[in-house]
């Protein structure tokens, strides 16, 4: 578990390398600007249901993290995301790991990254498990995009460190607006 834990840190520092220069700033800027972080890891077990349609293994959420690395049952599925109004099936592709972009990327990135609504929905005759590896700002991390993704569009949200936000996300249902609406600035509110 350690060793998984270690290599799954130093896979999501290089995504944070080639989301930096795909918005065109230093490789290292995200991860700079995340500081000491923290990584949270969650084994999710979602036994069978017999009445899968009366209830949902985790409700509809987004991640409040910065980025999650997730290893699905490659034998099961269960996860969906909200695309278009619609929800889509992520089924497990072997020896792949699905790559969840957080709130912190979204926010961070000006809204080009987006952190998308996700649920896992469970199964009348199969359990399913997951291993999600969420890493996270350091607490006192200050949230603000770069001043090149503001000069030609102004900051969606407001600043804020990771510890607001955090206590923010759980102080409301997981399933309720998408938490970085409570932190849009006015021009953002015009987007
Ligand atoms: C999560 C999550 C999805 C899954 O743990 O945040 O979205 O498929 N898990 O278990
Ligand atoms: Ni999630």
């Amino acid at each position: 578990m350690s060793t998984y834990c270690t290599q799954v840190r130093q896979l999501g520092f290089r995504l944070f390398g080639y989301i930096s220069e795909g918005l065109g700033l230093e490789t290292d800027y995200i991860e700079n600007v995340l500081g000491e972080q923290e990584q949270h890891l969650a084994v999710n077990y979602y036994p069978q249901c017999p009445e899968p349609e009366l209830t949902y293994g985790l409700p509809a959420h987004t991640d409040p993290n910065a980025l999650t690395i997730l290893l699905q049952d490659q034998q099961v599925s269960g996860l969906q995301v909200l695309k278009e109004g619609k929800w889509i099936a992520v089924d497990p592709v072997p020896w792949a790991f699905t790559i969840n972009i957080g709130d912190q990327l979204q926010a961070l990135s000006n809204g080009r990254y987006r952190s998308v609504w996700h649920r896992a929905v469970v199964n009348s005759n199969k359990e399913r498990m997951s291993i999600a590896s969420f890493l996270c700002p350091c607490n006192s991390a200050l949230i603000c995009p770069p001043k090149k993704l503001t000069e030609k569009s102004p900051a969606i949200y407001r600043s804020y460190t990771y510890d607001e936000y955090y206590k923010k996300f759980w102080s409301r249902n997981l399933d309720q607006e998408h938490c970085l609406e409570l932190f849009k600035t006015y021009s953002g509110e015009q987007n």
